[in-house]
């Protein structure tokens, strides 16, 4: 098996779009735009998306998730309300499913928490999904962020980092496990004999650990592509480590292509040396693409967005994100060290904040200065014409900072009509992108062979 960290010549960028299930983006002002569509709460709107995804031959859509309406800021949940700030959030579960009936070959997937969910049940309903939509199915894998989704499962405070991914780790051997149940010929539906399937090839699973307990066997069979494929998005280094022994598709978030080639590098080797191979993982970058006939028109679809944006969707983000509470300061006045180790949410992004402001007791300020357009992340906005998007997109595969792009949207649906109307065209004239699918899994589609009994561990 080839360990090379290089991307193969046949390789195509994957083209994974990233779906709120709510009334807006991760850009929360989206649902702002004049142009944003209103039945975030019905089918056809997901429906809609995943059809146009499907005829640009979009490897992916995948559905993100929050256990709770944010409600760090200010102690409450009225500001998140008011201003719309990513205040619904149904279920991803149904969302995914919909948008996969919709549709023949795009994948679809959605988000789990392992630090809120019982590894069976999370097996369950994933290798359902996967055989109702033929192999297309995915988990992105999170372990979830704030007290807030700890107070909605009568929990008084969220797990620390270093606990959840032990628990994550150990939560990831009991569900491929139970996927490992069933034997690829089990089933063997033979009538006039009165034979459903062969006990010999279907098999109890028995896991006594130290967070959980599972008897087996999963009273599901194996899918056409094995088993569902594992995304992951783990940014410190316990994150990456995580990611590096489960994730098969790994969303990354580097703010420029150089910072991207070193990262891609290093976690491609981190794949390696867990055992695996690094072809087999697709590392995909977040992006905010905004795309226009013209270079000008494209600027004044920017300076609208940043028109749009208000500055309490940045603190009650912030609040969220980092699982600390940023009302009632002055901007200015710095974090002390225990305030600064008591923001228990996202680890990766603080250590950025730091890093970027030179300082281990950062400002709001120096927060807001490092968020991007008041999403909580710092997404790369790519923007011009179809060609200058194509060009910067390109110049980042080819040269090794990402295997794709995780699109999100700065409003919806235009900005995947736009990206699907004019970039992907030019991107499948240039052979960067797939112009047809390879076949009827989302391993197929992803270059990442069938899934077989065993090969995780
Ligand atoms: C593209 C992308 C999508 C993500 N989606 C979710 C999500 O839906 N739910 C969630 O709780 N975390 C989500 N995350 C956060 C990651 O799961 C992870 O917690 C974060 O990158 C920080 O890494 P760390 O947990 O190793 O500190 C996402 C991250 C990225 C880059």
């Amino acid at each position: 098996m080839s360990k090379s960290t290089a991307p193969s010549a046949s390789r195509k960028m994957a083209l994974i779009a990233f779906i709120q299930a709510q009334n807006c983006s991760n850009f929360p002002a989206s649902w702002r735009h004049p142009a944003a569509a209103t039945d975030s709460t019905t089918a056809a709107y997901y429906q809609r998306i995943a059809r146009e995804l499907e005829a640009a031959r979009f490897d992916l859509a995948f559905v993100d998730d929050r256990l709770a309406m944010p409600d760090k800021y200010n102690n409450s949940h009225r500001d998140a309300v008011e201003y719309g700030i990513r205040t619904v959030k149904m279920d991803p579960n149904p969302i995914m499913l919909a948008m996969g009936f919709a549709t023949n070959y795009l994948g679809v997937a959605s988000t789990c928490s392992t630090t809120y969910n019982e590894p069976f049940h999370i097996a369950r309903s994933f290798s359902t999904m996967d055989l109702m939509l033929g192999g297309r199915a995915g988990w992105n894998v999170v372990t979830s962020l704030n007290d807030s989704e700890a107070a909605n499962y009568g929990r008084e405070k969220h797990l620390g980092a270093e606990e959840r991914y032990d628990r994550a780790d150990e939560f990831m051997e009991v569900v491929l496990g139970h996927w490992d149940t069933w034997e690829d010929d089990a089933i063997i539906i033979d009538k006039p004999s009165g034979r459903f399937a062969d006990p010999d090839k279907v098999h109890p699973l028995g896991h006594k650990g130290e967070w959980f307990a599972s008897a087996g066997p999963l009273p599901v069979p194996r899918s056409a592509q094995g088993r569902p494929i594992i995304i992951q998005a783990g940014g410190s280094a316990r994150g990456l480590e995580f990611a590096a022994r489960w994730g098969e598709v790994i969303f990354s978030l580097f703010p420029t292509k150089e910072v991207g080639q070193k990262k891609y590098q290093a976690l491609k080797a981190q794949i390696a040396k867990a055992g695996r191979n690094p072809e087999h993982a697709r590392i995909a970058t977040a992006c905010f693409p905004v795309v226009a006939e013209t270079r000008a028109m494209a600027e004044d679809q920017v300076a609208l967005l940043d028109s749009l944006v208000k500055p309490i969707d940045q603190l009650v983000n912030l609040s969220e994100l980092f699982n600390y509470d940023f009302a009632g300061r002055g901007m200015d006045d710095p974090f002390s060290d225990a305030e600064m180790e008591n923001m228990t949410g996202n680890q990766s992004y603080k250590q950025r904040v730091v890093d970027i402001s030179g300082t281990k007791n950062p400002s709001t300020n120096d927060f807001l200065k490092v968020t991007h357009r008041a999403t909580i992340r710092e997404f790369p906005l790519i923007y011009g014409t179809a060609g200058e998007v194509a060009d910067q997109m390109e110049d980042w595969f080819v040269s090794g900072a990402c295997d794709g792009f995780v699109t999100a949207p700065t409003y919806i649906p235009g900005t995947y009509e736009d990206f699907c109307r004019l970039v992907v065209p030019e991107l499948q004239r240039r052979g960067v992108v797939k112009s047809e699918y390879l076949g009827p899994t989302l391993r197929e589609n992803l270059g990442i062979p069938r899934a077989e009994i065993g090969d995780w561990k």
